[in-house]
């Protein structure tokens, strides 16, 4: 039996020494930048609402699973609607594949294909291992094996022989799962200076076998994998950061404007100090969860609509001793939802504040809509997150406002009504902002002027 601590030393020393690259230039200030395509697998709000109540009750049951488990590979295994996705180009020669980008999970993971002659498969519909001659599956003796968790009962790993691969499995609290290889691979990225970077040795699983909801199917939008972005080290931008810098950032656009403008993805140096200072960048720590070491956790220290401070008492906001509680920003949640007695102070407060007329008939699943017909303008009650360390993120109205039918606005804040759980701002409320998700110095920027970059 590894103790937990052995464990995590193992992680740090395999983390030094994790990547190899082809290219060892100097590129400090170069940073790769992925585009960003937002899909939308919602015909309504309602909808969309469904989706967020499946993703939360994954990403809940990853935490008790933790909890349960004292692993630190179970967690990451949440979830994936997809809304937001990248292109990776994986292989030799590069094969193009969509994948989900989610910062709620670890894993990078494709679906495999281990066809010979893949002329009669259509280009993108999997990763075709046997095309590519960079691929190889890690040996299940070697140590990158033990970062990911293996089906059960778990196949006797042969030290001696030559073919015996690592398996992974990772299963999602709906019963989805992938499992497959955890292998290694050579991904061609565009980097900011307009050259490709080419990095070698990326882990990441080769599912054969994808069954379920979760990863297949209308909230997997055609996707073909997951590329974990969330704060584990075999995440995409952890594996990345050794080269690039610990951090990553993204510019989620607002979907509504036409044609949509591009969003994107960046991983590495956005963030130094001439970016800062230009895009007036505000900080607040990334806090940890020992019991969901994947997930970002901000504070939130308080809520005000129109400059007015909720009476909303602060354990409201705290992780517990248990794991439970706190805020998370995650790109795969799409409203935003708050604990139930917060959630019940800013309903209260927006029904006081709204000038605007009450909408006639109720819309199913939210509390709170407006008729704004006839108003050019709708002026919707100001909200903004007095957040630790005293930065203050102060969100447009159509951030946390969305239009359920014709003329028809409602609150899009939703209630957590479980007590294990935890609070989610999600990708609405992010929209419009540069966000930075920097590791080495645990803080997480925000800036309503950064995205005009890159
Ligand atoms: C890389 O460049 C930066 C300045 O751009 C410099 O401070 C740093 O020392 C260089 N690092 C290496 C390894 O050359
Ligand atoms: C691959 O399959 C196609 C059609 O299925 C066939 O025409 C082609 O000859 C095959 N190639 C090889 C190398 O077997
Ligand atoms: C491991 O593999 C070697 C070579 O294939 C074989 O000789 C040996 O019997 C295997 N050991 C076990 C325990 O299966
Ligand atoms: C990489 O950059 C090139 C040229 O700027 C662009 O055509 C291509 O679509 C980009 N690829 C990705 C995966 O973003
Ligand atoms: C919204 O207001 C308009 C004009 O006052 C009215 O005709 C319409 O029925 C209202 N719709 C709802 C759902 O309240």
């Amino acid at each position: 039996m590894v103790s937990l601590s052995s464990l995590s030393r193992l992680i740090f020393f395999l983390l030094l020494t994790f990547l190899h690259f082809c290219n060892s230039q100097n590129t400090t200030k170069d940073y790769l930048r992925l585009r960003l395509l937002h899909k939308n697998p919602f015909s309504s709000p309602t909808q969309a609402l469904s989706f967020d109540t499946h993703r939360l009750s994954v990403l809940f049951s990853a935490l008790q699973d933790h909890k349960t488990f004292k692993s630190p590979v179970i967690s990451g295994a949440s979830t994936s609607s997809g809304q937001y996705f990248v292109e990776l180009r994986l292989g030799t020669p590069q094969q193009s594949l969509l994948l989900v980008a989610d910062t709620g999970s670890d894993l990078v993971w494709v679906k495999c294909s281990a066809c010979k002659n893949c002329s009669n498969h259509s280009p993108g519909s999997a990763f075709f291992a046997r095309h590519s001659s960079t691929f190889s599956p890690h040996h299940c003796y070697d140590s990158h094996c033990r970062l990911v968790p293996h089906p059960k009962p778990g196949s006797v790993c042969n030290r001696t022989r030559l073919h015996s691969p690592c398996r992974y499995e990772y299963s999602y609290a709906d019963g989805s799962l992938t499992t497959g290889f955890f292998s290694k691979e050579t991904t061609t990225l565009n980097s900011s200076s307009g050259k490709e970077a080419k990095l070698r040795n990326l882990a990441f699983g080769c599912g054969f076998r994808i069954i379920g909801p979760s990863v297949t199917g209308a909230s997997f939008n055609g996707a073909q994998g997951v590329m974990g972005l969330g704060r584990g080290s075999i995440s995409f931008p952890s594996q990345l950061g050794r080269r690039f810098g610990n951090k990553f950032s993204y510019c989620l656009m607002d979907y509504t404007i036409s044609p949509p403008p591009m969003s994107y993805l960046m991983i590495g140096g956005t963030g130094n100090e001439d970016i800062i200072k230009t895009h007036k960048m505000s900080f607040t720590p990334l806090q940890t969860n020992p019991f969901s070491p994947s997930f970002y956790y901000i504070g939130i220290k308080s809520v005000t609509v129109n400059g007015r401070k909720l009476p909303i008492n602060p354990s409201v906001w705290s992780v517990d001793e248990s794991g439970n509680g706190g805020t998370v920003i995650d790109s795969g949640t799409t409203l935003t939802f708050l604990s139930e007695p917060a959630y019940r102070q800013v309903l209260a407060a927006f029904r006081r504040r709204v000038k605007l007329p009450i909408a006639d008939e109720p819309t199913p699943g939210f509390d709170l809509c407006v008729n704004v017909s006839g108003v050019l303008r709708p002026s919707l009650p100001k909200l903004s997150f007095r957040l630790a360390r005293n930065s203050v993120f102060s969100p447009p109205s159509r951030n946390y406002f969305i239009e359920t039918a014709e003329r028809i606005m409602c609150l899009a804040i939703q209630p957590v009504n479980t007590g294990s759980g935890f609070s989610v701002l999600g990708n609405l409320m992010q929209q419009g902002f540069l966000l930075e998700f920097d590791k080495d110095r645990s803080r997480f920027g925000f800036s309503r002027r950064g995205c005009a970059l890159p």
